[in-house]
């Protein structure tokens, strides 16, 4: 077992990391605080390859594996978790998904812009009925001569407004339930698809977040993704990689907080030395850098078993349990050691914690991957 980074891989972590630095840390309070997309700043990732990491070069891609891609999740979310978030949804759920059940014209249509970053996609699954209960969807696309005709409504899409490709899910055949349920490839624009106005987030609101409203929109037949019927299975298996890209997400966001809060501690004085050297403080130190190097590790397995092949359902659902637990823990512990400074924007933490909350709720709530995690504990 070998723990060490390859010269790629650190290569990699340290071209996220100047590009954080650079690129998101300037602007990145302004853009929380007026919900401004990071514009500029996607379309630079997009050129440096950020958007599509994981993708074969003969589609626009990086061609790199998983593990490049968390240690460049955890940078670019130690800054800008808004960022990130872009970065995941496009990365793991829309480039994977078109990648590994696109068909060859899906994937020069879509794939290439997509993965270049000349475009970006947004997943769409949940809709105001239909969260974690995901087989309970109320969107249709039923069967008409040459196309299908989609109708519903989506709730929380990332990337809402800014998206130029949307893989949404839909109900073919109620009768089937999850058997009936496929996945098609909707572009903006469309007559009768709609954009709904934006989510005002208590975190990530840099990022957009709207409700998409389709009225009869004819998507083609061939913008069917898979076999008909595939649709759940596409959802589940594209969200169990999505759940690695969330995970490095809580990662950085805690790691961000705990270099601040580390720092801080060393400047700061409180009855004649700097608090780090009070007890009270190093120790709550030592647990954050603790959960956060065991966060690391469950995320650094999950990619590892999905470069290796192996199945990741179970590894990336502890992955993301427990490294957004973390970081929601990690960041109020950041706040708490910058005491009154932690609670106004110049000092970053308090934008992290809020940041963190999502990490527990969106590609499964917690809760969600202890079902997951549970059955398949219960099976072995
Ligand atoms: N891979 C392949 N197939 C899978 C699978 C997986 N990981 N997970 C489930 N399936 C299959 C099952 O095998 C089953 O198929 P069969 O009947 O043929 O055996 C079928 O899917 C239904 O599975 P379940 O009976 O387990 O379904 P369930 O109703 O009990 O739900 C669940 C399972 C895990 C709770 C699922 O509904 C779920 O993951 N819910 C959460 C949804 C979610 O994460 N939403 C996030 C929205 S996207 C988002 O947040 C993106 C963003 O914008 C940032």
């Amino acid at each position: 077992m070998d723990f060490n980074l390859s010269e790629e891989h650190i290569m990699i972590r340290d071209a996220a990391r100047d590009f954080a630095q650079n690129e998101l840390l300037p602007g990145v309070i302004e853009r929380d605080e007026n919900q401004k997309f990071p514009t500029e700043q996607v379309k630079k990732m997009g050129e440096l390859g950020f958007l599509g990491m994981m993708v074969d070069p003969k589609y626009g891609g990086s061609g790199l594996d998983a593990v490049s891609y968390v240690l460049a999740m955890e940078e670019i979310s130690k800054i800008d978790a808004s960022a990130s978030v872009v970065m995941s949804v496009n990365n793991s759920l829309v480039c994977w998904g078109l990648e590994t059940f696109g068909s060859e014209e899906q994937k020069q249509k879509y794939l290439v812009p997509l993965a270049k970053g000349e475009i970006i996609g947004a997943f769409c699954l949940s809709e105001p009925e239909a969260g974690s209960d995901a087989t309970s969807q109320k969107t249709t696309a039923f069967e008409k001569d040459d196309h299908y005709l989609l109708n519903g409504t989506k709730n929380w899409i990332t990337n809402g407004n800014n998206a130029s490709v949307y893989l949404v899910i839909a109900q073919t055949d109620i009768d089937k339930g999850h058997k009936g349920i496929n996945a098609f490839i909707v572009e903006k624009g469309t007559p009768g698809f709609e954009i709904g106005p934006k989510e005002n987030k208590l975190g990530i609101r840099g990022s957009d977040t709207h409700s998409l409203m389709f009225t009869d929109v004819k998507v083609p037949k061939e913008n069917r993704i898979g076999e008909d019927g595939f649709g759940f299975k596409f959802a589940m298996k594209t969200l169990a990689g999505g759940r690695i890209g969330i995970a490095s997400q809580a990662l950085g966001i805690a790691s961000g907080a705990y270099e601040l809060a580390l720092k801080y501690s060393k400047e700061r004085k409180a009855f004649g030395k700097e608090i780090s050297k009070h007890q009270a403080i190093a120790f709550k130190l030592a647990d954050m850098a603790t959960q956060i190097e065991a966060a690391r590790h469950l995320c650094m397995k999950a990619a590892w078993d999905k470069d290796q092949g192996k199945n990741y359902d179970l590894s990336g659902a502890m992955a993301k349990l427990y490294a957004a637990e973390m970081a929601m823990d990690v960041t109020v512990e950041a706040v708490q050691i910058h005491g009154g400074y932690g609670f106004v924007k110049e000092y970053h933490v308090e934008r992290l914690m809020r940041d963190a909350k999502i990490t527990q709720i969106y590609e499964g709530t917690s809760e969600i991957q202890k079902i997951v995690i549970s059955r398949s504990v219960l099976r072995d």
